[in-house]
């Protein structure tokens, strides 16, 4: 018998009155390896908290019978000593505070990973990493035989990780067999059979109201024709036979015709396939800009400390296009965006440049302000305005009232961004945007850039990101910039 990790029975989670969870019973097993999915903000990390203790459910029971370690999403490293040999090339005796973010996320693993224990939780472990990041990630998760419960929106991590799936929607848990990729292709069939049951469901009732219909149509005309009769038969008498029967003949047709109305009632109504209301990211006005070039470096050089990052650097940036900047984690790419907006030695940028930063690691709201109140202070829009902006953005209702604080890493990301586009910009620099956001916001993210009338420089990990948005691509590698 295989031995239980965790259960949870009958559990609610409640928050400003909002249902986020609801699970009757639930649990990890020995050799689970299970993948939990579902849009920003639909509560996988709750679930995870709710797994270690972190937070108590409104209702419900918790029953926890190993030891496990967890991997936070939006908790930085603790001061812990990690196995060096786990950390690879990352020096451990760099200062914390100069770990780069995806130097962070790595050291936050080799934590987790220095220990044995016999079941893991890990909330989104592919934030920040490089290639080979992901790779060392893999690698240790992979031949890792306790039971493994781990969030990600990383498709392919998922794929060969995980050989269950739960799929959290409108606060319920579905649990499906089989890998990522299976999974969508079982929700694809769902979505299918849905339809077809849909359009089978509506050409039914469509009958049953027609027939309904043409039976009454034909109890009118008796009806009618009987009235006329009758009519008649005040002056011939002798024809109330034939109009009693008319009558008998109209009101089964009635009957007949109330009885397939019931049946339409009856009938076992197949809604369509929800389509999911776009995001979209909605931007102020640009301001203008000239220059054909409106960043340019001759011969940059970078160093952070005694670590020279980029040396003897040139390059252009060309006015209005979208440059995508990549290389490994603690290669630079970071240190290259803080020189730029300090307008550093070596750069020309543009005297009517007005640069907007999104800082990679500027997901955790730390002020005591609501969703509302951030875009009231931050920007000078009026109230109708920012409702409507933030609506777009799937920020509805209470989430209006959510503390910045409460937020879930997507919703964050989602909000920051939105505080960026409404500032008045015509250069943005956006260093991994796409962390933490679910598709449907990555998919608006590259809907904003593409339209987007400024110039934009964005780091990313993401390939298919960088193929669907960018004009242009700089590499950074040993100390060089490389157009690609
Ligand atoms: N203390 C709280 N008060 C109010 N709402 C909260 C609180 N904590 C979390 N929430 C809300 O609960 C919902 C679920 O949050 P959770 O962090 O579990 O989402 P998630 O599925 O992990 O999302 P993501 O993919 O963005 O990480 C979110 O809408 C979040 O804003
Ligand atoms: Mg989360």
């Amino acid at each position: 018998m295989e031995q239980i990790c965790f259960e949870l029975e009958n559990i609610e989670i409640n928050y400003l009155d909002k249902e986020i969870l609801k699970i009757d019973r639930l649990a990890v097993h020995q050799f689970d390896r299970i993948g939990i999915v579902g849009k920003n903000g639909v509560g996988k990390s709750t679930l995870l908290k709710l797994l270690t203790g972190h937070i108590q459910p409104t209702q419900g029971k918790v029953n926890r019978h190993v030891e496990y370690g967890y991997f936070e999403q939006l908790e930085a490293p603790n001061g812990n000593e990690a196995d060096p040999r786990l950390l690879g090339k990352l020096q451990v005796s760099k200062k914390q505070d100069f770990l780069s973010g995806g130097e962070q996320t790595r050291l936050k693993l080799a934590q987790v990973f220095s220990h044995y224990y016999e079941c893991l939780l890990i909330d989104e472990p592919t934030t920040h990493l490089d290639q080979e990041g992901i790779s060392y990630l893999l690698d240790e998760l992979r031949y890792y035989y306790g039971a493994l419960v781990l969030i990600s929106h990383d498709r392919a991590v998922l794929d060969e990780l995980v050989t269950t799936i739960w799929e959290i929607h409108d606060g319920k848990v579905n649990v499906y067999a089989g890998n990522y990729s299976e999974y969508i292709a079982q929700k694809q069939l769902e979505r299918t059979q849905q339809t077809q049951a849909h359009e089978q469901f509506l050409k039914e009732k469509n009958r049953l109201e027609k027939a309904a219909e043409e039976k009454k149509k034909t109890a009118e005309k008796i009806a009618k024709a009987s009235s006329m009769s009758k009519k008649e038969s005040k002056a011939k008498p002798n024809r109330m036979f034939e109009t009693k029967s008319k009558g008998t003949g109209q009101k089964a047709l009635q009957r007949a015709a109330k009885a397939i109305e019931h049946r339409v009632e009856k009938l076992h109504t197949v809604e369509a396939v929800q389509e999911e209301r776009p995001i979209i990211f909605h931007q102020a006005s640009t301001l203008e800009l000239h220059n054909k070039f409106p960043i340019m470096a001759d011969r940059l050089s970078i160093c952070a400390g005694d670590n020279v990052l980029l040396e003897d650097v040139s390059f252009q940036i060309p006015l209005g296009k979208k440059i995508a900047i990549t290389g490994n984690n603690g290669s630079g790419k970071s240190t290259l965006f803080q020189t730029i907006v300090d307008k550093g030695p070596g750069l020309t940028i543009s005297p009517k440049a007005k640069i907007g930063l999104f800082q990679q690691m500027s997901y955790q709201f730390t002020s005591d302000e609501t969703v509302l109140q951030l875009l009231q202070t931050s920007s000078t829009y009026e109230d109708g305005f920012l409702r409507s902006v933030l609506h777009s953005m799937r920020f509805v209702g209470t989430d209006l009232q959510k503390k910045v604080q409460s937020l879930s890493g997507g919703e964050a990301i989602r909000l920051q961004i939105c505080q960026l586009f409404l500032g008045e910009y015509n250069i943005l620099l956006l260093d991994e945007p796409t962390n933490f956001l679910d598709i449907h916001a990555i998919q608006a993210l590259e809907k904003f850039i593409k339209s987007y009338k400024g110039t934009i420089l964005f780091i990313s990990h993401d390939k298919q990101f960088i193929a669907n948005v960018a004009d242009g691509q700089f590499h950074i590698s040993d100390k060089k910039l490389i157009q690609k």
